[in-house]
């Protein structure tokens, strides 16, 4: 499938995830064992219930992201906004914290977010994370929490990450890794593009692309890795072979902190 193929398919499947929680109900989209218990209950007791309920990520990047007071943050693919309320917060009002979606139906719900938040220093804006509608050297931080695996052009994704960051800017990101090969039919499965796993980068291959972007200090630490019965309960919601599938892939497939900076 081509990239706008794809782009299509992810906006239209997080859209119906957006309609759900807007609608009351959760947005889980069958990928569960990866985007449950993410955040601790202090975080998010002070969030609205629809940011919580639509939280889609598969980790917890402004935990570890440390972020500090008057600080601009920028969020690539901020769903429901769970993130950006969580930044916007650490960096309180004399910074700002943007996030960046290209689905409508998301960008409404995280709207109505803010709204219940009443956060101020907050703004989402709709594009794609491979073209930021931001200018060059404009962002103190990029964080994104497991969308990085959806986009079918990752090295223009980090390019343009590194071109909004200031120099000494960091980027923070949550994101699903795979350590090795997968096998080719999990590659091929569309459901599993849009479950965060298809699209997975390999470590080695984040690594080389963030160099290449011109990042330095790059690290990749795991959060969290999904063993034979969470790949399982992944594999499941794709039309394929859950179980031997499983066994190949079962530690194999991890939550990452992805970490790097632009050098001064
Ligand atoms: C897995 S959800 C994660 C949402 C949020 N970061 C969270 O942790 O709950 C992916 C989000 O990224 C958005 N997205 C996916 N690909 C994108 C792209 N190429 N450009 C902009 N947004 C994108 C989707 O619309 C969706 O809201």
């Amino acid at each position: 499938m081509s990239g706008e193929g794809i782009k299509d398919t992810v906006r239209a499947k997080y859209g119906q995830a957006a309609i759900r929680v807007l609608g009351g109900n959760s947005g889980a989209c069958g990928c569960d064992p990866v985007s449950s218990n993410l955040y601790d209950a202090v975080e998010t007791a002070a969030l609205p219930e629809g940011a919580v309920l639509a939280s889609l990520g598969c980790g917890n990047p402004t935990a570890l992201a440390e972020l500090h007071a008057g600080e601009t943050v920028l969020d690539l693919g901020s769903g429901g906004g769970i993130d950006v309320l969580l930044s916007a917060k650490r960096v309180g009002p004399t910074g700002k914290a943007y996030g960046l979606d290209m689905t409508d139906e998301m960008l409404a719900l995280a709207r109505e977010n803010q709204r219940k938040s009443g956060v101020a220093n907050v703004e989402f804006l709709k594009g794609e994370i491979e073209n930021i509608p931001l200018p060059d050297a404009s962002v103190d931080v990029v964080i994104s929490n497991c969308v990085i695996n959806l986009s079918a052009d990752k090295r223009r994704v980090l390019g343009e990450a590194f071109r909004v960051l200031r120099p000494g800017g960091r980027f923070a990101v949550s994101d699903v890794v795979v350590r090795g090969e997968i096998p080719a039919a999990v590659r091929r499965s569309m459901e599993l593009w849009v479950g965060c796993v298809a699209g997975a980068l390999e470590e080695q291959e984040y690594r080389r692309l963030l160099a290449d972007a011109g990042f330095v200090d790059v690290g990749v630490e795991p959060t969290r890795i999904y063993e034979f019965s969470d790949a399982r309960a992944v594999l499941a919601g794709a039309s394929l072979d859950a179980e031997v599938l499983a066994r190949e892939v079962g530690g194999r497939i991890m939550g990452a902190f992805v970490r790097a900076t632009r050098p001064v």
